[in-house]
């Protein structure tokens, strides 16, 4: 979500059950039932983004990529949350080597060594499950096979840092520290976001900070963690489409993403994949 569309670190909770169905800056608690239909949303989300594995290869544009969304979402009776979201017309963000994120879906093939992130989020009976991956098409260099290595680490990090009594801080200084320290930049201008009946909601999570500041963590609290990492500087501007961020030294970036909840203990994956979780221990 958008820098610009942060509020305060002060915030009130609330249950979830109870509160209006719209941003009111308060922080919503969830509880056991909106767990299990978190698990289906995002389960939904992480099967598509498996899916695309097999179809992402060199020649292959981002509208068929955008469709094949379009296709799963209705085969499974789920809405793409990002169609018609604040203008946007397609179902799926497809953010090529430098494009950061928001990246729009369109009739250009992509070519071997690209990397690419494809940002799913489904509606299923109303719940949003919020899941991004990046896709190496073909053979990679080495750098952008380090970058994405690097991105998927700190977004675990990050998931480390989630339990009862951290800070929504503790989750971006473990991003921040592990990702300059393999001389990678974190960018500043989004940030991951609470989710549930609403796409994006209250806490923001920073993928970056300073430990013990922002939001205390409590069980039943849902949100995504989706850090953005660069090779190079960590600005960022926005195309005069309005959508695409790019990296403003066109250095290579990457995004990984997953919705979780807040447990006793840690954490819950709503967007878990085994697929992903192979393929990062091979
Ligand atoms: N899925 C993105 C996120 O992680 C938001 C995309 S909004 C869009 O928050 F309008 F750009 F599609
Ligand atoms: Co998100
Ligand atoms: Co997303």
């Amino acid at each position: 979500m958008d820098i610009n569309r942060r509020r305060g670190d002060m915030v009130e909770f609330v249950d979830a059950d109870t509160a209006p169905a719209r941003n009111t800056g308060q922080v919503r608690l969830y509880n056991e039932a909106a767990f299990e239909a978190m698990h289906k949303a995002g389960g939904l989300a992480a099967q598509c983004l498996d899916a695309l594995e097999d179809m992402i290869e060199p020649g292959v544009t981002t509208q068929a990529i955008d469709e094949f969304v379009m296709d799963f979402a209705k085969q499974h009776d789920v809405l793409p949350a990002t169609l018609y979201y604040r203008g946007f017309r397609h179902s799926t963000c497809t953010s090529i080597n430098h494009v950061v994120c928001h990246g729009i879906p369109a009739q250009k093939a992509l070519r071997e060594g690209d990397i690419l992130n494809v940002d799913v989020t489904f509606i299923r009976d109303g719940w949003h499950g919020d899941s991004s991956r990046m896709y190496r098409v073909g053979q990679v260099r080495r750098a952008a096979d380090r970058l994405l290595k690097v991105t998927l680490k700190a977004l675990q990090i990050g998931i480390e840092a989630v339990k009862p009594g951290n800070t929504t801080g503790d989750i971006g200084a473990a991003i921040q520290d592990y990702v300059e320290s393999e001389r990678c930049s974190v960018v500043r201008e989004f940030c991951g976001h609470g989710v549930g009946r609403l796409f994006h909601d209250m806490p923001n999570i920073l993928h970056y900070g300073r430990a013990g500041d922002g939001v205390r963590l409590q069980k039943g609290m849902i949100f995504t963690i989706e850090p953005m990492v660069n090779l190079g500087r960590p600005h960022v501007k926005v195309l005069s489409d309005g959508w695409t961020a790019v990296t403003r030294d066109r250095s290579l970036s990457a995004q990984y993403e997953h919705t979780i909840g807040v447990t006793e203990s840690g954490c819950e994956i709503f967007t878990a994949s085994e697929r992903l979780d192979a393929a990062a221990s091979a």
